[in-house]
């Protein structure tokens, strides 16, 4: 039997409201029951950084994270970030670099990269890797 609990929160500006399985990941309901497919599952214990998400300001992994947890959060996606131009910028940059190779965790490296610059405007290599890391 799976417990199922109630939950209310704001994705990306939207107040939404789900009846979640106890064990769902954040990331697994951003995109099995939202449709958020942006960010995405890759090692799924914490990692590579694939799902990495905005929760109440601060960047999580989106695997390690229950959205049953989660009654009155705020969560932000790369939808979110990429719908208001607020990366803008950087998605640019990140084009100009070839920085997304495969493309499958670009959306973690974006987040966190705008996560770096709201902090730093003018990070060096080193505080850049760090931060990614
Ligand atoms: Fe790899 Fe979450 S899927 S850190």
């Amino acid at each position: 039997m799976h417990t199922s609990i109630d939950v209310t929160m704001t994705v990306n500006g939207e107040r939404v409201s789900r009846r979640v399985e106890a064990r769902r990941h954040l990331i697994d309901f951003l995109r099995l029951d939202l449709g958020l497919m942006g960010a995405h599952a890759g090692c799924e214990h914490g990692v590579c950084g694939a799902c990495t998400l905005k929760l109440d300001g601060q960047i999580v992994r989106g695997c390690l994270v229950l959205a049953a947890q989660l009654d009155g959060a705020v969560v932000e996606t790369i939808e979110g970030l990429s719908d208001n131009n607020t990366i803008r910028d950087l998605q640019d940059a990140f084009i100009a670099r070839n920085a997304s190779q495969c493309g499958y965790c670009t959306p973690g490296m974006l987040m966190t990269a705008a996560d770096l610059l709201a902090s730093n405007t003018s990070p060096t290599r080193d505080e850049i890797r760090e931060h990614i890391s």
